[in-house]
């Protein structure tokens, strides 16, 4: 399989990670997960700012300009051949020996990887939903920062997997923030409530897109912060990413909120939302 290694396209086996790359040892990196439908990538000009602007927010210079970076991913999906799938990009601070907290000199070059893994849509889940529990926001105060060092998204959603759920959702003193690996919205007397961009959610972008949805369809949309007691409270409760797009809850711990079909709003966004894939990347037969 290729994949980006610096600035080429290599077969994976010719990749050679240094162990004194800051990413491996430290996690001192940025990344980002971009969806391909039919052979185009989704919203890629949003995906790429957030990637530059994570880099800035830990002062780490991205060595390549945006249209480089473009011509490089789209590379990789042309010579993986994949139509459907996801991109997982990463850019670490690169290699500083011996070990040392400090940032390295600007000399020392940042490395950049990317891989492309073919996913379909799974459209019997997004129908089903998806179970969940709600744990402590365990992470730290720089959520915006979509940064390789996840060790407090994984042990929640670790946490999740042990009480058979796919998603945890997250709360800082009973405010919700976001979940373990996607953004999290209710819908409470008709209005769709989500909590603020900010340090303490990563700003998402399909987020971003299914807000836009919500108001050309007429939803009402507050970005504020909402309580445990709103969660339990909510007629429909979603959660978004690029990889599951707007993904209903079907339930929290033993709390069920429907059974069979989703709430007519999250189904609403689940329309639009596939209606704006397919405006950048054409019809979808799944
Ligand atoms: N995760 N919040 C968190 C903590 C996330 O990890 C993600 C995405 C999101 C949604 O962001 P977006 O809509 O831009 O994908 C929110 C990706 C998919 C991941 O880490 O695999």
């Amino acid at each position: 399989m290729k994949v980006i290694w610096n600035n080429e396209i290599v077969d994976r086996s010719q990749v050679r990670i240094d162990p004194e790359d800051r990413g491996y040892q430290f996690g001192d990196g940025i990344y980002e997960v971009i969806r391909a439908y039919n052979g185009t990538f989704f919203c890629l000009e949003e995906h790429l700012d957030r990637f530059y602007s994570s880099a800035s927010k830990i002062e780490m210079n991205v060595p390549y300009t945006p249209a480089e970076l473009k011509h490089l991913v789209n590379r990789l999906l042309d010579e993986t051949g994949i139509q459907t799938g996801n991109l997982y990009l990463q850019l670490t601070r690169g290699v500083s020996s011996p070990r040392n907290h400090m940032y390295p000199d600007a000399g020392v070059l940042p490395m950049l990887t990317g891989t492309m893994t073919a996913v379909d849509r799974d459209a019997a889940k997004m129908e089903a939903g998806i179970p969940t529990i709600v744990t402590d926001d365990i992470r730290w105060l720089k959520c915006d920062i979509k940064m390789i060092s996840l060790l407090g998204n994984i042990m929640v959603k670790h946490e999740a997997h042990k009480h058979n759920a796919e998603e945890a959702i997250l709360h800082r003193d009973g405010i919700v923030t976001e979940c373990s690996s996607s953004n999290l919205a209710i819908v409470k007397n008709g209005e769709i409530l989500t909590h603020p961009d900010g340090n303490l959610i990563l700003p998402g972008i399909t987020k971003l897109v299914w807000i836009r949805c919500a108001k050309a369809l007429g939803y009402p949309v507050r970005e504020v912060p909402f309580s445990l007691d709103d969660l339990y409270e909510a007629e429909e409760v979603f959660c978004s990413s690029t990889t599951i797009e707007v993904m209903p809850v079907s339930r929290i711990g033993d709390h069920v909120l429907f059974d069979k079909v989703p709430g007519k709003v999250t189904r609403a966004l689940q329309n639009a939302y596939l209606e704006e894939i397919e405006q950048q990347c054409g019809l979808l037969t799944v």
